[in-house]
Formats: structure tokens, C-alpha cells, sequence
């Protein structure tokens, strides 16, 4: 990748929480923001085969508005990619989904993850999992965009 090509995709990530603010002002329910938010994140990003979110309920996540193929309802709190961003309330930004010790399969395509803890009230409600069809897809920029993104989520909602 070249420095124009970071340059490139830095534009892209500020124009995107700049979509993203827009789309989301105006409108506090957490389900209708979550689905655009989706379609947004999917739409723009280049080289991504799913983007979503999971949602806390009880000692699990399920499934919540996404984009992409047909994904795992349930996932225990602990287990897979999305359960262990949820347990830790830690970013996991996986270059390599096969090496990542019980990593749950939703989409073979998926080579690499990542994923952000929602956290609203002290609390994790939910996660934002994205993946790519590369390996090693998700720049550290990239960490901090979706991070950013998943603020303007958590904000927009009551
Ligand atoms: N791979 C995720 C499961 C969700 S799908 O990628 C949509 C995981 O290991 O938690």
C-alpha cells in the first residue's frame, strides 16, 4: 500500500463519521440506527463481506441489523470474536481469523475481523463486528475509525 493509498483512506474514514453523524442525528432508536449504520459501514468500506452488530442479552450476544450473508444468531459472552470483544470490553482486530482460538465460522469468506465493544451507561450492549474477505484487511486507522463510529452509535442512542 502506498502513502497515497493511507492518505486515501484517511479522507474516506472522516467523510464517513461525517455520514455517519448525519444519518444518525435526528433518530435515537437503537435498532433503526444500528440498520443504517450497517448499510453505511457496508456501502463504503471497500473489501468488506459483513458488517453488524450483536447485541448483549443475558450471558449472550444475538444477532442485530446487519449486512452480508445470513449470520450465527447466538453467541455465548466469552466465545468466538465478537463474545471475547463483549467479556474483555477490548477491540479484537484479528489479521487472521483461522489463527484466533475459537473463532465462530458465520461466513467462510471471512479471512479477517474486527470488531468493537459498544458500551453504554458503564455497560457493554452490543458489539460492531466487521469482516473482510483479505487477511490483515484492518489498519490500526481503521481500528480507530470504527471506534469512532461505534461513539457516534453509542451517542445516538438513548
Ligand atoms: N466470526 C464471529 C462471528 C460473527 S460473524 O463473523 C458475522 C466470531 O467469531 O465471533
Amino acid at each position: 500500500m502506498t502513502n497515497q493509498d493511507h492518505a486515501h483512506h484517511r479522507i474516506n474514514h472522516e467523510l464517513l463519521a461525517a455520514q455517519a453523524e448525519a444519518l444518525l442525528s435526528g433518530q435515537r432508536h437503537r435498532i433503526a440506527n444500528a440498520a443504517n449504520l450497517s448499510a453505511l459501514i457496508y456501502q463504503e468500506l471497500p473489501d468488506v463481506n459483513w458488517a453488524g452488530f450483536y447485541f448483549v442479552e443475558d450471558d449472550r450476544l444475538v444477532l442485530g441489523p446487519f449486512q452480508g450473508k445470513p449470520a450465527c444468531v447466538e453467541i455465548p459472552i466469552g466465545q468466538g470474536v465478537c463474545g471475547t470483544a463483549a467479556k474483555l470490553n477490548q477491540v479484537q482486530r484479528v489479521a487472521d481469523v483461522h489463527q484466533f482460538d475459537g473463532h465462530i465460522v458465520c461466513d467462510s469468506d471471512s479471512e479477517s475481523e474486527l470488531v468493537v465493544p459498544l458500551v453504554k451507561g458503564g455497560f457493554v450492549i452490543g458489539v460492531l463486528d466487521i469482516d473482510s474477505p483479505t487477511a490483515g484487511r484492518f489498519s490500526e486507522a481503521d481500528e480507530h475509525a470504527l471506534t469512532q463510529l461505534a461513539k457516534i452509535y453509542e451517542n445516538s442512542i438513548d
